[in-house]
């Protein structure tokens, strides 16, 4: 199973999520190729924000690696998964698809948890560590759903 985990910016939510969801898919030994972009393009070659980094290395997940890239519409070959982190990803995402089955890959992320409701995880690049703490524990509960529907 190949996902690709989508945010706005690329530096805070979709880091984290692909941190989460690799971490998790270790645990449970199981083959899942993962990766992050962001739909816009001020972030590309950065690291995750400090906090996110911060964040996940208290729940001992490494995520100072990863770097930033933008969405583009040649991962809708590449990936089976495309979860986006609230409504204006998921509509910017949408616009490139070409055809229903690039549409039918993509999903609100928290859907896998609460199913239909549309949550959104809340973007926390104007708030504090709180925010990212919030964030965390929201894509860890959604990733426990990811992990379920794979096995
Ligand atoms: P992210 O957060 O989409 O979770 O990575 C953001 C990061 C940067 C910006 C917006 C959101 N920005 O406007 O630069």
């Amino acid at each position: 199973m190949k996902v690709l985990m989508v945010c706005l910016g690329n530096i805070c939510r979709s880091p984290m999520a692909e941190g989460i969801l690799r971490h998790k898919a270790e645990e449970a030994g199981m083959d899942i190729e993962i990766d992050s972009a962001g739909t816009g393009a001020w972030h590309i070659g950065e690291k995750p924000d400090s906090r996110a980094i911060f964040t996940a290395n208290k729940f001992g997940i490494d995520i100072s690696y990863q770097r930033a890239r933008q969405f583009r519409i040649d991962d809708f070959d590449k990936f089976d998964w495309i979860y986006v982190m609230d409504r204006s990803n998921y509509a910017d995402v949408l616009a490139q698809a070409r055809s229903e089955e690039d549409s039918k890959k993509v999903e609100m992320i928290l859907n896998m948890a609460q199913p239909g409701k549309d949550m959104p995880v809340p973007d926390p690049y104007y708030g504090g560590d709180e925010g990212f703490n919030n964030v965390f524990k929201l894509l860890s509960t959604a990733c426990d759903e990811i992990i379920n529907s794979a096995k």
